[in-house]
């Protein structure tokens, strides 16, 4: 290691927080396998059954630490205006007191582990590098499956490579002789911090995905957007996959939905019997680095080299390439397990099995499911490295990024909002992104299923004010010169059952082949005053006669008195950013007010 100002760091962090050991991770399958064998033996991991799961570990985390935690989520930049109204702000001053006094000997009795990583392939200029200091092997083992990690970064860092530190302890120091947890974590404080200006990360008090493992949501997301603002690109809540149409032709869509409502089982897609002459490919599920190409369109690149995916509703239906990618070398966290070794969850088998012990460790019975006990906690992810998904695009690691054709923005509406809408313009289409709505899911900690705005599917990732990031967003459609279309779709329209009408899944490929089609000027539709929306006619159908015009008409009605509700909505968001708000959108949200009152 020839890296002073790294060595002088991890050293200054060590000071602070007195652990008992220090451990430079190299990432290795040995060292990866030792940490796995650490953590069976502190009864952190359980190990499966090698011969349903191999080389699979199950963790069940304390009932305090299952998600992230949006309002333990703190942006610390010098002025509270540029956090905005849609962050928590502290003093960055004040914050720094707060986290000398949390890190004050946290690590005491435990190791602390230096883990360098790469977001991006290692040399990519798009890519960037990160170094986790992290008093949790948990943390460790699972960011070598989720980014590109060890040795090579250190090399790659040189003498005087420029990272961004991340700071994690889980904040549950041992006294001498004290006996450890299963799933240590504070459960009187929980602290995700970020300094967008000096780009650091601080993590306190929770063991959990996105809370813990910093190359994700804090690296790739918030401090990254603060770094595609100054720089001109884009770091984006968004899956990227592959569409191969049946005559060969290759095009690449980028879509944004907030969390747990579809982006891994989108990118993941398989096409229904009829429509196999399409084919769907994966260059990311989760995040989207995305920059201006010489050519005048935008390059993405996947950050990511694995997955934290929601395991709830996975099943061979919903997503064969999942449940193919799961077999073996996967960490999960918090499903059910089966008396013979092996996982379960709800929605991956029709019937659940007769016994089962659910996430916390008790013992589980389908009489008990039917009570509303659920036996996997609904946030239950699975962590496995990208390279296992069988659906990798060849292309997923190209340094240069795919070139995005189409934006397609998501959420989970129960009603409002139709099947597919195009915006005319980019202008138009920041729009539409700008005031996505979705039903909060159990990917956060709160209350569930209550309608929220969700800029961009970024409100809790985006490192600066929401309205400066709109126009941010404004400012990329003239950086190039084919700027990508942006669509608008909505997977989880109910009928008045509070049945989802669209069979979602591999069926929204015919949603997938209607925008490569408009975007190849092919496919038709008709002008409202949402934007363009596909007549029942426009759309391809074989294989789906189940679906009648009356149900796609339900799927794609305008309900004018809803819309006015809609709006008032998007008002109070707008009113909320104040003088951020780019001009363009307020005077597009008055056009939007003019056509549907027409
Ligand atoms: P994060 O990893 O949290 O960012 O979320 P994600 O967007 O990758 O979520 P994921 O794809 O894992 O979403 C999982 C949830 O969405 C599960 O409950 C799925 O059953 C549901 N889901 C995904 N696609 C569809 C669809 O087309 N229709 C319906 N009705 N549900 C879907
Ligand atoms: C999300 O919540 O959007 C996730 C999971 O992708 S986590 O990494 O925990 O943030
Ligand atoms: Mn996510």
């Amino acid at each position: 290691m020839r890296h002073p100002g790294l060595r002088q760091w991890v050293s200054e962090i060590a000071q602070l927080t007195k652990p008992e050991r220090i451990v430079w991770c190299d990432g290795s399958e040995a060292e990866y396998e030792r940490l796995c064998e650490e953590l069976v033996a502190k009864g952190t991991f359980i190990r499966l059954n090698p011969a349903l799961r191999p080389n699979s570990f199950l963790a069940r985390s304390h009932p305090s630490d299952v998600a992230r935690m949006e309002e333990r989520t703190f942006i610390c930049s010098r002025s509270k205006d540029d956090a905005g109204p849609t962050n928590n702000w502290i003093d960055p001053r004040e914050m720094r007191g707060t986290l000398d006094r949390l890190f004050d000997n946290c690590m005491r009795g435990r190791s602390l582990y230096v883990v360098p990583f790469s977001m991006g392939p290692l040399g990519s200029h798009i890519a960037q590098i990160g170094v986790e200091i992290t008093d949790s092997p948990y943390v460790a083992a699972s960011m070598r499956v989720m980014t590109r990690m060890g040795r090579a970064v250190i090399d790659w860092l040189g003498d005087g490579g420029k990272f961004v530190p991340c700071i994690h302890s889980v904040g549950a120091p041992l006294e001498p002789g004290q006996q450890d947890v299963a799933w240590p974590c504070n459960e009187q404080e929980k602290w995700i911090v970020h300094f967008p200006e000096t780009r650091e990360i601080w993590s306190y008090g929770s063991g959990y995905g996105g809370n813990a493992l910093l190359g994700k949501k804090c690296l790739a997301l918030r401090i990254a957007s603060v770094m595609a603002r100054d720089e001109g690109w884009l770091a984006e809540h968004m899956l990227i996959l592959g569409l191969e149409s049946p005559a060969g032709e290759k095009s690449y869509i980028a879509a944004a939905f907030p969390s747990a409502c579809g982006k891994t089982n989108l990118a993941m897609l398989i096409p229904p019997q009829a429509l196999r002459g399409w084919k769907v490919t994966t260059i990311g599920e989760d995040i989207a680095w995305i920059k201006p190409g010489a050519d005048g369109r935008f390059y993405a690149i996947n950050p990511e080299y694995g997955l934290f995916g929601v395991a709830p509703g996975t099943s061979e239906q919903t997503n064969p390439n999942a449940m193919r990618m799961l077999r073996e070398n996967v960490i999960f966290t918090n499903v059910a397990m089966t008396p013979e070794g092996d996982v379960w969850w709800e929605g991956m088998t029709d019937e659940p099995p007769a016994r089962l012990i659910d996430w916390q460790g008790k013992p589980w019975t389908p009489q008990e499911g039917k009570k509303g006990r659920l036996a996997a906690h609904p946030n239950a992810r699975f962590t496995v490295a990208a390279t296992q998904c069988p659906s990798m695009d060849p292309q997923w690691e190209d340094p240069q990024g795919v070139p995005i054709a189409a934006f397609l923005f998501g959420g989970r509406r129960s009603s409002t909002v139709p099947l597919v809408v195009e915006a005319p313009t980019w202008e138009e289409g920041v729009y539409m992104a700008a005031t996505l709505g979705s039903e909060t899911t159990a990917a956060i900690t709160g209350k569930v299923g209550v309608v929220r705005r969700d800029p961009m599917a970024m409100l809790a990732f985006c490192g600066y004010n929401m309205g400066d990031y709109f126009g941010h967003w404004l400012k990329m459609g003239r950086a190039v010169k084919h700027p990508p279309r942006i669509f608008r779709v909505n997977w989880f329209r109910r009928d008045a059952q509070g049945k989802f009408i669209w069979p979602g899944f591999g069926e929204n490929m015919r949603v997938l082949q209607w925008v490569v089609e408009r975007c190849q000027g092919r496919a038709r539709g008709i002008e409202t005053p949402l934007g363009t929306m596909p007549r029942f006619e426009d759309l391809n159908w074989q294989g789906l006669e189940k679906m009648s015009p009356a149900q796609y008409a339900e799927l794609t009605r305008i309900d004018a008195a809803a819309w006015q509700d809609e709006l008032k909505s998007h008002d109070e968001l707008f009113e909320k950013l104040g003088s951020h708000l780019p001009a363009a959108l307020e005077a597009r949200r008055g056009r939007m007010h003019e056509k549907l009152a027409a």
